[in-house]
């Protein structure tokens, strides 16, 4: 096991989902939601996140790989699962993870946008802002963070750590 430390404690991570599930049920009122989930990463977020909205809500998943290593995206993804839901005229929520150089969240939100969706919004958990290469501001982030290697609660190396209850970094 690698040395891993805490950043973002679970009480606060609980905390700032009730703050982000407040601030999405207000904006989009009485409104259904798609809520798309990419995988794996956003997994713990998403549920947590969505249990919380009390809009409808269909939710769905999609699954995407970067190429390259674990710490370097290379400026292209590939979508491996494809979302089912027909979202043409639906209001969809991307949750992610976190965002990095924003190629992920740039390339998903270009290519569900031909799907003519009548709004989308993107929700992070994490944002490395510093770290940025390709625009991008999210419409909901959990926390700003500096430049650590993240893992647990749904993020990974090596596909592994994702089941630590807490955001850690690897030192
Ligand atoms: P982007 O496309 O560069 O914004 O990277 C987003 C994707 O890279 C996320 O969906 C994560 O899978 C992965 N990623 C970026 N930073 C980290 C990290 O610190 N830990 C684990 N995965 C990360
Ligand atoms: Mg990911």
């Amino acid at each position: 096991m690698k040395d891993i430390k805490v950043l973002i404690s679970e009480k606060d991570i609980k905390k700032r989902i009730t703050e982000l599930s407040q601030m999405i049920s207000k904006d989009y009122k009485n409104e259904e939601i798609v809520a798309i989930c990419l995988l794996k990463g956003a997994t713990y977020f998403a549920v947590d996140l969505t249990k919380k909205i009390k809009n409808t809500m269909i939710i769905d998943f999609m699954k995407i790989s970067s190429y390259g290593n674990n710490f370097k995206s290379s400026g292209k993804v590939n979508i491996l699962f494809d979302i089912t839901t027909d979202i043409k005229n639906k209001n969809v929520l991307i949750i992610e993870d976190i965002v990095d150089s924003g190629l992920t969240l740039n390339k998903i939100k270009e290519y569900l946008s031909l799907k003519e969706p009548a709004s989308i919004k993107t929700c992070v958990l994490l944002n490395k802002k510093e770290r940025r290469e390709y625009p991008f501001e999210p419409d909901y982030t959990g926390f700003e963070i500096g430049d650590y290697f993240i893992v647990g609660y749904g993020l990974d190396y090596n596909d592994k750590y994702r089941n630590l209850p807490y955001v850690g970094y690897i030192e």
